[in-house]
């Protein structure tokens, strides 16, 4: 449930791990206060930066400009094997300039190969490890094998999200291995009320597929293959908002390991995430760090004929700041950076001069001759606060303070939740048929305040440690 919110400092608070930068200075950025012409884009953490900050993640609505984010790759059909061979589509932030055909996912923190599956891994003390896929579904469906993590105060995620926030979740607390967490969000509003909880055998020992099927019309939760939720959207009409709280454009696959139970975050985070996280655990013991499983993970776009739900084109933009699925633009804008320096408005900035125009390949940005540029490149280059999301990683509409919101995990009642199998979906088998359908509404809803972030730390030594440990931790594995 508290899922996103917390979920976004886990991983702003990953991002540290790129670097060991304590940013103060970075501003930060929400609804009420865009991003400066000088850091004009705001990351998915509420930081305002140029480069890494102005791709994935990057919300028009609090940048300085609707152009000031890179157009956003569209959807592409794809089976991730996550092997062996597969490690080398993962890319660390700090390397990626935007295009997908060079990286499959951008990563901050550890991931690891074992036994042709990848490891996403939180050593001691950490913020863990989150992975972002480089291209955006528009509707589709995503299936994920996984076998998550283990323990109090850990959380795995596999989750949908879009720029301007819209979430679709599947989130484990390692405490309750028996129970998969749903929820979805429309455009960030924390409305705890819409989580709803899927029995499943023991979630650490066995793997399971997850899906989320999401249409214009519904999203589905199935677990090997059995609706265990569906969420119409007829039943998500705000009446004061007047629209449909249902998410709706274009959203990255995040998976990630993050520690719900560290001490820095808001109490109702840590009961939620089953209690404070045990640093001196076995598997921290054993492995040196906690570890998520992730196999093949599959995504079928929607491949609408229009609007909403396409992939004709090579990008996807907001052409207003409402934000919705009548405001996404499927186009031929390009999505790659000439260098960290680069902003949706003016993605040639930095351009060695005598290169040729086209893909910039994913080269350190060793020479960051950007000078007192703003914050760019994550852990890269000169500047030392470039991690997007690297302070005090407040989520949106968040000051960057350490402590947060309330409500946390109030169990607030799902709706047609738990339980498996309503069975028939209104859009066949594997359908995305555009023409699946749905009638009656009915609201939901219930919202509350928005958490915030974490305090970041510095666990510079992790990265490094989590490579060694790594390797001695699998032999025992
Ligand atoms: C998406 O757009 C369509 C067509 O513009 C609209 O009818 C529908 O209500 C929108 N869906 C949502 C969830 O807002
Ligand atoms: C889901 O399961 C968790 C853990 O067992 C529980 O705390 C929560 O109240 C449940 N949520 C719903 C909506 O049933
Ligand atoms: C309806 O939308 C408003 C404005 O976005 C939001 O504050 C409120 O929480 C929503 N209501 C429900 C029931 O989710």
């Amino acid at each position: 449930m508290r899922s996103t919110t917390v979920l976004t400092l886990g991983a702003a608070t990953a991002l540290l791990g790129a670097g060991n930068v304590l940013a103060d200075d970075i501003p930060t950025c929400s609804l009420d206060k865009k991003c400066p012409e000088s850091a004009p884009c705001c990351s998915q953490y509420g930081q305002c930066g140029v480069g890494a900050y102005c791709l994935g993640g990057c919300d028009p609505r609090m940048s300085f400009s609707l152009d000031s984010c890179v157009p956003a790759p569209v959807c592409q059909d794809k089976t991730y094997k996550m092997d062996k061979a597969s490690m080398s589509k993962i890319v660390d932030i700090s390397e990626y300039l935007g295009d997908p055909s060079k990286a499959d996912w951008v990563s901050q923190g550890e991931p690891l190969s074992y036994n042709d599956n990848t490891l996403l891994t939180m050593p001691k003390n950490s913020v863990g490890t989150v992975l972002a896929s480089t291209t955006y579904m528009w509707y589709g469906s995503v299936k994920a094998r996984l076998k998550t993590s283990r323990g109090r105060g850990v959380v795995t995620a596999f989750i949908l999200m879009s720029d301007v926030k819209d979430e679709i979740d599947y989130e484990f607390v390692g405490s309750e291995l028996t129970t998969a967490q749903t929820n979805y969000y429309f455009q960030g509003i924390p409305t705890y009320a819409n989580s709803g909880n899927i029995s499943v055998t023991d979630t650490y020992s066995n793997w399971h597929e997850y899906e989320i099927r999401w249409t214009p019309d519904q999203i589905q939760w199935l677990v090997d293959g059995q609706v265990g939720r569906t969420k119409l959207k007829s039943e998500t009409w705000n009446a004061t908002a007047n629209q449909w709280d249902f998410p709706q454009t274009p959203s990255r696959v995040q998976l990630s390991i993050w520690p719900g139970g560290a001490a820095s975050n808001a109490q109702g985070t840590i009961d939620w995430a089953g209690g404070a996280i045990q640093w001196d655990s076995e598997d921290i013991k054993n492995y040196g760090y906690y570890f998520a499983t992730f196999g093949e993970i599959t995504v079928q776009c929607y491949d609408a004929k229009s609007p909403p739900g396409t992939n004709k084109g090579t990008s996807y933009y907001y052409n207003s700041y409402r934000a919705t699925n009548d405001t996404v633009v499927d186009s031929d804008k390009p999505t790659v950076l000439a260098s960290f320096q680069g902003t949706g408005t003016d993605m040639d900035a930095g351009k060695p001069s005598g290169t040729k125009g086209g893909s910039a390949s994913a080269t350190k940005a060793g020479g960051s001759k950007g000078t007192s540029a703003p914050n760019s490149i994550p852990g890269a280059g000169a500047a030392p606060n470039q991690v997007p999301g690297g302070g005090s990683g407040s989520v949106s509409g968040g000051s960057g303070s350490s402590s947060s919101g309330s409500d946390g995990g109030s169990s607030a009642g799902g709706d047609s939740g738990s339980g498996a199998s309503s069975g028939s979906s209104a859009c066949g088998m594997n359908g995305f048929s555009q023409s699946c359908d749905d009638g009656s509404g009915s609201g939901s809803g219930g919202s509350s305040t928005k958490n915030n972030g974490v305090k970041t730390r510095d666990v510079q030594g992790a990265s490094a440690l989590a490579a060694v440990v790594g390797i001695v931790g699998l032999m025992v594995l």
